[in-house]
């Protein structure tokens, strides 16, 4: 292995640490940064990520209240619920958990958060801040992406980034992130016709797919940085990501791990994000 590792695990604890002394902070003024979080059904992964996250609040001295509701809840009592949490002046983010059961229009759900609270970043206000480069939430991974390329001190001024995936959640705004920062950026996606070509020119490449072996060591340039937001489990049913990280490793200057990686730093943006929501107040 060539590549240095950027460990997500170590940049969260320091950044955990700087959310936790701005909250102690704040309570001295009387303001306990509030994060609710509204789980709706009882998806396995959901109620994990859920309770990483409440414990990731408490931790770092951030009050949350946890929103746990079956899944033939109707899509009006969560709308009357965001609304609830909207006027609730203790919370200052409100997380709706995705997927919401399939007779829910997630977005209608989301469009319903008060976008000075929409601490995911998946409003159509805050995708439309990061556009035009306003303030606003932006979506926990892609943050946490560029807060790991941060930390190595890398300069994006002219390079040019591959993002693979499009999703609205990670794909579209990182590549927005990105191109704020003066990258060059394409994005490949499924209809991609030569993804190998595209990812050969890059000097920053974002996996986001959600498949494994996307990325392999023959596609990557020498010394490109990679991050990989994929995460799969492989035939022993160990986590990995998108990335074939031996391979890869090996030609990278910097990788992120699977795990230890970009998981982490999605929690810890979100505390970050829940903060600035008290902080603005
Ligand atoms: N489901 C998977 N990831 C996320 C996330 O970051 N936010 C929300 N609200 N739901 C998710």
């Amino acid at each position: 292995m060539t590549a240095q590792l950027i460990n997500g695990n170590e940049l969260s604890t320091q950044l955990r640490a700087d959310v936790a002394r701005r909250a102690a902070a704040l309570k001295v003024k009387g303001i306990t940064p509030g994060l609710a979080v509204v789980l709706v059904g009882d998806n396995p992964a959901s109620q994990v990520y859920v309770r990483n996250k409440v414990k990731a609040c408490a931790d770092s001295g951030l009050h949350s209240v946890m929103e746990k509701h079956p899944a033939d809840m109707s899509e009006a009592a969560l709308l009357a619920l965001v609304e609830k949490l909207n006027n609730d002046p203790t919370i200052h983010g409100i997380l709706v958990q995705l997927p919401l059961p399939v007779h829910m229009d997630a977005q209608k759900v989301i469009e319903a958060i008060a976008p000075e609270k929409d601490v995911d970043g998946f409003h159509v206000a805050s995708a439309g801040a990061l556009m035009v480069g306003r303030p606003g939430f932006w979506p926990c991974t892609p943050y946490g992406c560029m807060k790991m390329l941060e930390s190595i001190g890398y300069s994006l001024k002219g390079k040019h980034a591959v993002v693979i995936g499009r999703s609205n959640i990670v794909g579209k705004p990182m590549a927005l992130m990105l191109l704020q920062q003066n990258a060059t950026v394409t994005i490949c996606h499924s209809g991609t016709k030569d993804l190998k070509a595209q990812t050969l020119q890059a000097d920053v490449i974002v996996a986001a797919v959600g498949k494994r072996n996307v990325l392999t060591a023959d596609m990557v340039k020498p010394g490109a940085v990679v991050i990989d937001v994929g995460m799969n489990r492989n035939d022993e049913g160990k986590l990995c990501g998108d990335v074939d990280f031996d391979g890869v490793s090996k030609v990278a200057s910097y990788i992120t791990p699977v795990p230890g990686g970009v998981g982490p730093m999605t929690i810890t943006m979100l505390l970050v994000n829940t903060l600035e929501a008290a902080e603005r107040v």
